[in-house]
C-alpha cells in the first residue's frame, strides 16, 4: 500500500513539474497565429471606429477579441520561446506579472464587447483605449521588438 502511495505521489509531483511542451516550434507558430488574429480584429475595429465603415460588425469583432483574449491564457507553454518567437523569457520568469497582463487583456476585451453592444459611442471609445492599453502593457514587457 505504501508503495502504491509513493508511486502515486511521484506521478502527481512529476506531472506538476513537467510542464515543458513536447512541440516548441508548433506551439510558437500556434501562438503567432492566435496573435495575428488578435491583430486582425484590432485593425478591423480601428477601421470601423475611424472610418465609420461596417459599423454593424463592431460587436462581432469585439466578441471575437474577447474569445481570443480568453484563449491567450493557453498559448504560452514552457519551452515555447524558440528563436523565431518574439516571446520574451520574462513571460515564464515573471509568471505572476505576465498572468496579470493577460487578465488585464481579458477584462479589457470583455469591457469593450459590452460597450460595443451598448451602442454608446463614448463608452466604446473609452473601452477601446483600455483595450489598446492592455496590448501595449503586455508587449512593452513581454514581447521582443521586431
Ligand atoms: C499578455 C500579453 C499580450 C497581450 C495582452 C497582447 N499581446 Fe500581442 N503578443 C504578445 C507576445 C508575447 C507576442 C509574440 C509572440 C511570438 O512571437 O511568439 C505577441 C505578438 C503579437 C503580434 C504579432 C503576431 C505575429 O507573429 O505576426 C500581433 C499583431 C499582436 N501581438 C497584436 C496584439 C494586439 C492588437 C493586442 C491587444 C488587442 C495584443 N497583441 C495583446 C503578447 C501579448
Amino acid at each position: 500500500m505504501t508503495k502504491v502511495i509513493r508511486v502515486l505521489t511521484f506521478l502527481l509531483l512529476s506531472s506538476a513539474t513537467t510542464t515543458a511542451t513536447a512541440n516548441p516550434e508548433g506551439e510558437a507558430r500556434y501562438r503567432q497565429g492566435v496573435m495575428k488574429s488578435v491583430g486582425g480584429h484590432m485593425t478591423a475595429i480601428g477601421m470601423i471606429m475611424r472610418q465609420g465603415i461596417h459599423t454593424d460588425a463592431l460587436k462581432f469583432h469585439a466578441d471575437a477579441m474577447a474569445s481570443l483574449a480568453k484563449q491567450s491564457k493557453n498559448i504560452y507553454p514552457e519551452g515555447s520561446d524558440v528563436s523565431r518567437s518574439e516571446a520574451l523569457p520574462a513571460i515564464w520568469e515573471q509568471a505572476k506579472a505576465f498572468q496579470k497582463a493577460t487578465q488585464r487583456f481579458i477584462d479589457a476585451s470583455e469591457a469593450f464587447a459590452e460597450a460595443a453592444g451598448s451602442g454608446d459611442q463614448r463608452a466604446v471609445g473609452q473601452a477601446l483605449r483600455g483595450l489598446g492599453g492592455s496590448c501595449k502593457g503586455c508587449h512593452d514587457d513581454f514581447r521582443a521588438e521586431s
